[in-house]
């Protein structure tokens, strides 16, 4: 009666995607609880590159069935060209996909507001202007439209009307256009047609799911742990708790079955939007590094600043997560690297310390003290199994290991889906 929980421990783009994929071929059921069409998830199977920013990974395993959990915030038109482009590729998506009706739904106006506040501040968060933010705030002022809504015409066109008397003023104030209730109304039942079907009594199915059997369900992150509107580094955060507690409330699933967490972490560390990033490596590394892992977001195409693991953020992450697996991500990346480096500790204000500061303020001003490993020149990608590995290679994955107290379970060694070494 455990889930299988898949996190991101880093600032997002740790490769879950492909993980995901890979382990929903042992289970039936894939959940997402947290985020939107923000993340962006890649996907190669068979040299096919299929990129998806909502729907759960694993509906590129004929079998599984996929679910959009309460804490996801919903891109109706997204929702259905995600459809349309995986029945495109000969999938069945109608009879696998279940919503949540407590899930709210990212309005036209919540992409418009997203940018008219990135506009005013002066301390930009680097938002991918998806709407995101505005769709969870609404939740919060209890003026969000959920998918709910859609399966009762009849209040949904009030749902709106009470919203926009609410939304309307802020837009023209920001000098944003008005909306209206009759074309939000039509949009919304027209472009929800192909999958209002999905929309399911939920939470009770996932706990009856999660009681069934261990491992019949797997949990899906979006973004990162350092991303966490809590406990990651604020205000340069996405809008929804990332960490693991949330999948409890973002699918309506005990935390009794929520034991068994996977943290994903990339052999080097990358960052896209604002925000401090103590272990960037601004010069030649860098840009190689984001040259070799094609490290451009899957979601905005900017490209994303890349340094060296940061062991200090993510001992933080691994021990709010509670995580109990590590899968180690783009390992090949650093192939033929002379030297590889690690962040050990940090110095802030001429103090050194292990512990991972609370204020993004303080993160600017850390120095971060490394550690050197020697690299490998032989591809660990060409290697049949993990003892074959490059030494050099295997000492790396023991030092983050011991660092950080827990066993590297899965490592991944190229995109495809076939490309992953197991340890178990
Ligand atoms: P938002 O989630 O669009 O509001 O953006 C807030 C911050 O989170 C920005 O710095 C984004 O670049 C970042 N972000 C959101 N989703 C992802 C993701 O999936 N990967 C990496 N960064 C992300």
């Amino acid at each position: 009666m455990t889930c299988k929980l898949i996190l991101g421990l880093q600032w997002g783009d740790e490769g879950k995607g492909k993980i995901v994929d890979y382990l929903a071929e042992k289970v039936g059921h894939v959940a997402r609880f947290q985020g939107g069409n923000n993340a962006g998830h890649t996907v190669i199977v068979d040299g096919v590159k299929t990129v998806l920013h909502l729907i759960p990974s694993g509906i590129l395993q004929p079998h599984a069935n996929c679910y959009l959990g309460n804490g996801v915030v919903i891109d109706p038109e997204v929702l259905k060209q995600e459809i349309e482009l995986i029945e495109s590729a000969g999938l069945d998506v109608k009879s696998r996909l279940k919503i949540s009706p407590q899930a709210h739904i990212i309005m036209p106006y919540h992409k418009d507001l997203d940018a008219a506040l990135e506009e005013k501040k002066t301390n930009k968060v680097g938002t991918t202007k998806r709407g995101i933010g505005c769709a969870y705030a609404d939740k919060m002022y209890r003026i969000g439209i959920r998918m709910s809504a859609l399966l009762d015409p009849d209040s949904l066109k009030e749902k709106i009307n009470s919203t926009l008397q609410v939304i309307n003023p802020w837009l023209t104030s920001a000098g944003k256009e008005a909306y209206e209730v009759d074309g939000l109304f039509d949009w919304l039942m027209d472009v929800s047609a192909n999958f209002r079907d999905a929309i399911i009594d939920f939470s009770m199915e996932m706990n009856a799911i999660a009681k069934s059997d261990d491992d019949a369900l797997l949990c899906e992150g979006a973004q990162g742990t350092l991303l966490d509107i809590d406990f990651g580094t604020y205000p340069y955060v996405t809008s929804s708790n990332t960490m693991s507690a949330a999948a409890s409330t973002g699918l309506g699933l005990a935390p009794r079955y929520l034991n068994d967490v996977w943290g994903i972490m990339k052999a080097y560390c990358t960052r896209v939007g604002e925000g401090p990033f103590p272990t960037e490596d601004q010069g030649e590394m860098g840009k190689l590094l984001q040259d070799k892992g094609g490290e451009f977001g899957a979601t905005t195409g900017r490209p994303r600043k890349c340094g060296w693991v940061d062991l200090v953020a993510l001992k933080y992450a691994v021990t709010i997560n509670g995580v109990n697996a590590l899968i180690l991500t783009k390992l090949d990346i650093l192939n033929e690297i002379p030297t590889i480096r690690a962040a050990v500790a940090y110095e802030i204000d001429g103090k050194q310390t292990d512990r991972y500061p609370i204020d993004a303020s303080v993160l600017e001003r850390v120095k971060p003290v490394f550690k050197d490993l020697p690299g490998w020149s032989e591809p660990v990608e060409e290697a049949e199994n993990y003892d074959a590995f490059p030494a050099n290679a295997k000492a790396y994955v023991k030092f983050l290991e011991e660092y950080l107290g827990v066993d590297v379970k899965i490592i991944s060694v190229g995109p495809e889906r076939k490309q992953i070494v197991e340890r178990f």
